[in-house]
């Protein structure tokens, strides 16, 4: 069986390793993976590094789109994946997440007939303002197999209209949907130790024995905003005075922090010493800092879940969430880019720290779920 799975985005890629580590360990026999890079992320600590660090196999090719607008990025990866499918014939292309190389993998194949594994299916946040909602809603309605992570994505596939008890053979018209687990949870469980032990970062920044807050912000709603942005920031200087808070900064942050916050801001941001303000780290660097600090702040997805594999509160700078459940649980509280909100959050969690964190995105063996079912199940 040969899959052709499209990467491009830093969480594309860290997903990817667990599944290539799953094909390696168990199905190299029966699975061939051909991997396609589409260049969306391109800096090497945004893409090299990942591949160095978590053992993913060089791509089989890379599209090097680099950035661009919605419309123009999207539109080089389609005609690039296309030419690919059309070379490769593959079984299935494999398909992560939500963003424009996600978006440009389901509208290529779905329309020469290849039919589509959506590896984090059924995830909402029901605001399509944000382009990676537009993104999962088209993948999810040209898939042929769905793998949820949440009870929560099942639930919303089923409303969509999604059949639940169907036999196959499956088709893009009579799709499959399954609930496996969240496939970063293999990654979190798998490299957990290895990041204590080949990782400095706790020492390296002086953090050890130190309470200390993760904070991660890239999402363009936050980004892109000159008010969001300096509120997000004003709450980070206000919490910089309780503890260290230490930033690895997406470069889409980094540029616009120049231009989208003010000069006096800016200045109180660069000269603190308690905002720690670093690079893009590697992934065992970001799981060792998500493993001791004391609190972590995002917008990311990804670092949202993994606060909570990492059994860490978490305060989410958007206005809702997909992983509904974190917030469910009262492990994580939606404040959006306010400032009050932040500050209640954080003295609400001061007081309560989280202790109950049930397992809800299964039990870190999602992606051999997934590749048994690739084999088995009957597509046309
Ligand atoms: C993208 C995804 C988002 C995901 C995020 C993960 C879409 C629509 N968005 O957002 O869902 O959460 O990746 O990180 O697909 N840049 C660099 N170097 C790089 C990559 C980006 O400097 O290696 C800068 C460029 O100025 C670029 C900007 O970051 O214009 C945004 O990059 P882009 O890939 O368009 O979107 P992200 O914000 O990274
Ligand atoms: N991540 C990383 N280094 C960083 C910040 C994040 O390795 O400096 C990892 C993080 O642990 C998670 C993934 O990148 O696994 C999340 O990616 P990101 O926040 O860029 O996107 P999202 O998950 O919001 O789509």
């Amino acid at each position: 069986m040969k899959l052709v799975t499209i990467i491009g985005a830093r969480p594309q890629i860290i997903k990817a390793a667990a599944l290539s580590r799953a094909i390696r360990n168990h199905y190299a026999d029966r699975i061939q993976e051909v991997i396609v890079h589409t260049g969306q992320h391109y800096d090497d600590n945004m893409s090299q590094i990942f591949f160095d660090e978590l053992q993913i196999p060089r791509p089989d090719y890379n599209l090097h789109v680099g950035s661009a607008s919605h419309g123009v990025q999207t539109a080089r990866m389609t005609e690039g994946i296309e030419a690919i499918l059309i070379k490769e014939q593959p079984d299935f292309i494999v398909l992560y997440g939500d963003t424009n190389s996600t978006l440009a993998g389901a509208v290529a194949a779905a329309k020469i007939h290849v039919p589509i594994v959506h590896i984090e299916a059924g995830l909402r946040s029901f605001n399509k303002s944000m382009p990676e909602e537009i993104n999962r809603i088209v993948c999810d309605h040209c898939s042929t197999l769905l793998f949820t992570p949440t009870k929560a994505g099942l639930e919303n596939l089923k409303h969509e209209g999604f059949p639940m008890s169907n036999d196959g053979p499956y088709t893009i018209d009579n799709p499959k949907v399954y609930h496996c687990g969240d496939i970063m949870y293999d990654n979190s469980l798998h490299f957990a130790n290895i990041a204590e032990e080949k990782t400095d970062i706790i020492q390296r920044l002086e953090l050890k024995g130190k309470p200390f807050i993760l904070a991660t912000i890239h999402r363009d709603s936050n980004t892109d905003q000159p008010q969001r942005l300096s509120a997000i920031f004003n709450a980070l200087i206000q919490l910089s005075k309780e503890c260290q808070v230490v930033l690895p900064l997406h470069p889409r942050t980094s540029k616009l922090l120049k231009t989208n916050l003010e000069e006096k801001l800016q200045e109180q941001i660069f000269n603190n010493p308690n905002i720690i303000l670093i690079p893009p780290v590697s992934f065992l660097e970001i799981i060792a800092l998500e493993r001791h600090a004391q609190l972590v702040i995002t917008d990311s997805g990804g670092v949202q879940k993994e606060s909570y594999f990492f059994k860490k509160p978490c305060i989410i700078l958007r206005p809702e969430t997909e992983w509904v459940e974190i917030v469910q649980t009262g492990n994580a509280i939606l404040a959006d880019a306010d400032g009050s909100r932040i500050m209640q959050a954080f003295q609400h969690f001061k007081d309560n720290p989280p202790t109950m964190f049930p397992e809800i995105f299964g039990d870190g063996h999602a992606a051999e779920f997934m590749l048994d079912k690739i084999i088995s199940c009957k597509v046309l």
